[in-house]
């Protein structure tokens, strides 16, 4: 009988096995799926597929060159159980995969689109939302399941050399540009990892730097733009970040990635960490870090052992697994999705075109110099830039594009001639420069990316006989950075030597003659300008515009486009103006590079950096204590003028409404921003003059038609941080709404009262050094 019962008890074990067995993951068994894991697939969900890549062994099932090559990682599949890989693939200006596969004759390019600076430029969330919409097309047509984008670091510094992937010195404008670009790629039902989660906002001993923030500064600046975007989009996957966070790696932290992104601000879907060597798998997973990426055995087998150990509790590991399994089913690849491997690269190419337009600054326009007056046909194109126009910065975020229109091709197109004799010797000297360079450092990883050609010297006679064959002169200054590097400050941040001639000489001859030049910037991150900006008639700041670059500058020196871009940061007269300059690795010394992981810097600000500034970040020192600047942020000029009615506004318990006419009263169709700025009342805590509180850009209006803009903002919005009563706090009063089309040209001031209001939140995500913060009390605002 005993017996018997046994027998019975091994048949339903078996049974149950068997029939568990047959189960295959689909949206509605992801608990049963969950029990019927054993632990080692448990752990192998959690890591990342190992790729030789990355040292992590040799390839295995499901391995990303088999997948999608050229994808930056992948998760892996568990057969059994029907569970899917998925693939995990960069980044923020376009799908980066590679181009070309052995043994296949066709390519696999991929759109290249403006960087993400140039995108946050155009001020205009619409755009940004069909621009991460056609991205998230190719993604889904590449079979690819997460787009590793968008970068929303803050440009705490300008030499931080991944700005030019990131959005702002302003968390508002960071928050909603993310916003609108996350909906956009996830309406066609892939993916997005907003990174890189948090505070890694320089690239020198990104893998080893400690990032030692008060708490005010964090919760205001630096995660206010993934709060926003968190909260607003919902994407499916966040990257924690390669550095260290107040003494903890982002991705063994608690209080970042569950207290804050999970309890606070309800974010549903995984963590994944950004691309590092194994660190400690019992601190990730208890913090709410799921997915280790590239991915390597040990860690898998780590997990195993440390739940063995009691170290891991089998519930702790259960939390990451199912948030894994509810993400794997959203995928294509899981759904069974039939990509075409042919997305359609030629409509794209225009998204990209005009999307690049709308991104660009006019700095200067001296007698509407710009557009290009209508006789104009022939034109002296200087500065080797011209000829080898940067498309998008390096490193992860650079894309593998078909082709990238230069200045001189855009040009071309739209019915320019340039000046033939200038040209050859730019192409000559391209030619011989990239030989030498290609001879001198062939051991040049695709990470560092080609290198912008140092300036070439054109003698003075030459330009005389320029400036007398040709209408007018052209000069572009180009510059890129990109991953694991930040940018110098001399001839980087600020101008060359050479170029310094180039702009004097070009300048003095044309002039001479009654005609003018015009300076394009292709550029990634801010550049000094004070220094030469009063010689050239007009300067076009083009950032780095993605592949039809010179097409979209074509459109808009011809005047096809009115130019309606915006800084997203601002332009400081010297560097060191900056207070955040003082705590920024700008002056160390760099040890050969010497793996992918990061390099090994020495020097200060490499271990530790000590975020001094606090809160007064980009235009919230320089609005305060009213310190000169070069441009400020938020601006940039129109070929169209604009008149704006009286402002007005409303309320309705805790929300406000403002509205605002716009009319343009020129002679050019044109687009335009309006930026609402507050100055809160004197409270308890010390604020910014003036802070960024909602913007809003009119579509194209033709000459005398008029638009209302709407801009919304809560009290919540208006809230303070404080560190005393870990709570966000509005103060009540009268605060003054600031309308402008800069942060120093304000048009308009509404007064409008606040009741008190505080939101209470957890104390987590201390600073472990004492901070020597700089307060900024002693500075009254105008009200
Ligand atoms: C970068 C990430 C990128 C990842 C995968 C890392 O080096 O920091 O931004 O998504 O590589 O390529």
């Amino acid at each position: 009988m005993k017996n018997l019962f046994k027998i019975l008890i091994l048949l339903m074990n078996v049974f149950l096995i068997h029939s568990l067995n047959a189960q295959k993951l689909s949206s509605d068994n992801i608990d049963e799926i969950l029990k019927a894991m054993t632990l080692e697939e448990k752990a192998k969900l959690l890591v990342g597929t190992p790729n030789h890549l990355f040292g992590g062994g040799e390839s295995t099932v499901g391995h990303t060159e088999e997948l999608v090559p050229g994808a930056a990682g992948t998760t892996q599949n568990i057969e059994r159980l029907g569970i899917t890989s998925t693939v995990l693939s960069d980044g923020p200006a376009g799908l980066r995969i590679s181009p070309t596969r052995p043994g296949d004759d066709d390519t696999y390019y991929c759109t290249g689109f403006p960087v993400g600076t140039c995108l946050s430029s155009s001020w205009n969330t619409e755009l940004v939302y069909e621009v991460g919409k056609t991205i998230g097309n190719e993604v889904l047509e590449y079979g690819a399941d997460v787009l590793l984008a968008p970068g929303m670091n803050i440009h705490r510094n300008p030499l931080c050399g991944r700005n030019f992937e990131y959005y702002s010195e302003d968390p508002l404008l960071t928050g909603k540009i993310a916003e609108a670009y996350v909906n956009g790629v996830q309406s066609n039902g892939v993916g997005t990892s907003v990174k890189h989660y948090v505070a890694n906002n320089q690239e020198t001993n990104r893998t080893g730097n400690d990032s030692q923030v008060s708490q005010r500064a964090l919760r205001e600046i630096y995660l206010k733009g993934f709060e926003i975007a968190i909260k607003e989009s919902k994407p499916w996957t966040v990257m924690s970040s390669y550095n260290k966070l107040n003494g903890d790696f982002t991705q063994e932290s608690h209080g970042l990635l569950t207290t804050v992104l999970r309890e606070e601000w309800g974010f549903d879907g995984i963590v994944m960490t950004d691309w590092t060597r194994p660190r400690n798998i019992v601190a990730q997973i208890k913090a709410g870090n799921d997915l280790m990426e590239p991915g390597m055995q040990v860690q898998a087998e780590e997990i195993v052992a440390k739940v063995n150990s009691g170290e891991l509790t089998m519930e702790d590991v259960d939390k990451c697994v199912k948030r894994m399994l509810e993400f794997v089913v959203k995928t294509p690849r899981f759904k069974g999705y039939k990509y075409s491997n042919k997305p359609n690269l030629k409509e794209n190419a225009k998204v990209t075109r005009q999307s690049a337009t709308e991104g660009m600054v006019l700095l200067k326009n001296i007698n509407k110099t710009l557009p290009l007056a209508e006789q104009t046909k022939n034109i002296a194109l200087f500065g080797v830039t011209s000829y080898d126009f940067i498309a998008g910065g390096t490193g992860s975020g650079d894309v593998n594009k078909a082709y990238v229109v230069d200045l001189m091709e855009g040009l071309g197109n739209v019915g320019y001639t340039v000046q033939e004799d200038l040209k050859a010797l730019y192409e000559k000297y391209k030619a011989y420069e990239r030989a030498k360079i290609a001879s001198e450092t062939e051991a040049r990883s695709w990470f560092l990316g080609k290198p912008v050609l140092k300036e070439m010297p054109v003698a003075r006679l030459f330009i005389q006989k320029q400036a007398e064959e040709s209408d007018v002169a052209v000069i572009t200054i180009g510059r890129n950075s990109g991953e694991g590097g930040d940018r110098k400050i001399p001839n980087d941040y600020g101008i060359t030597t050479e170029e310094r001639k180039l702009l004097n000489d070009v300048c003095d001859v044309f002039h001479s003659k009654g005609k003018k030049v015009v300076v394009i910037l292709n550029i990634g991150g801010v550049l000094e300008t004070a220094s030469w900006k009063n010689l050239p008639d007009a300067i076009l700041l083009t950032w780095q515009p993605g592949q039809e670059g010179g097409n979209s500058v074509a459109d808009v020196l011809k005047g096809t486009v009115n130019p309606s871009g915006k800084l997203p940061m601002t332009f400081p007269i010297a560097v060191m103006d900056h207070p955040s300059t003082n705590n920024f690795p700008y002056d160390y010394t760099p040890k050969p590079y010497n793996s992918f992981f990061g390099n090994s810097p020495e020097g200060k600000d490499v271990d530790y950096t000590v975020y001094e500034e606090d809160i007064y970040v980009g235009y919230r020192y320089f609005s305060t204590v009213n310190k000169p600047i070069s441009y400020p942020f938020g601006f940039g000029l129109s070929y169209t003028d604009f008149e704006y009615g009286k402002p007005k506004i409303s309320a309705k318990g805790s929300e406000f409404t403002a509205t605002i006419s716009v009319k343009n009263i020129g002679q050019k169709a044109g687009k335009q921003v309006v930026e609402l700025y507050v100055t809160a009342p004197d409270g308890k805590l010390e604020k910014p003059a003036k802070e960024l509180k909602a913007f809003a850009k009119t579509k194209e209006l033709a000459p005398g038609e008029s638009q209302i803009l709407t801009l919304k903002f809560s009290a919540y919005d208006l809230a303070s941080y404080d560190e005393a009563i870990h709570s966000w706090v509005t103060d009540g009063g009268k605060y003054t709404a600031k309308f402008g089309t800069s942060v120093e040209d304000i048009f308009s001031k509404v007064l409008f009262n606040v009741s008190k209001a505080s939101y209470e939140v957890n104390d987590v995500l201390k600073p472990e050094v004492d901070i020597n913060r700089l307060s900024l009390k002693q500075y009254s605002h105008d009200k």
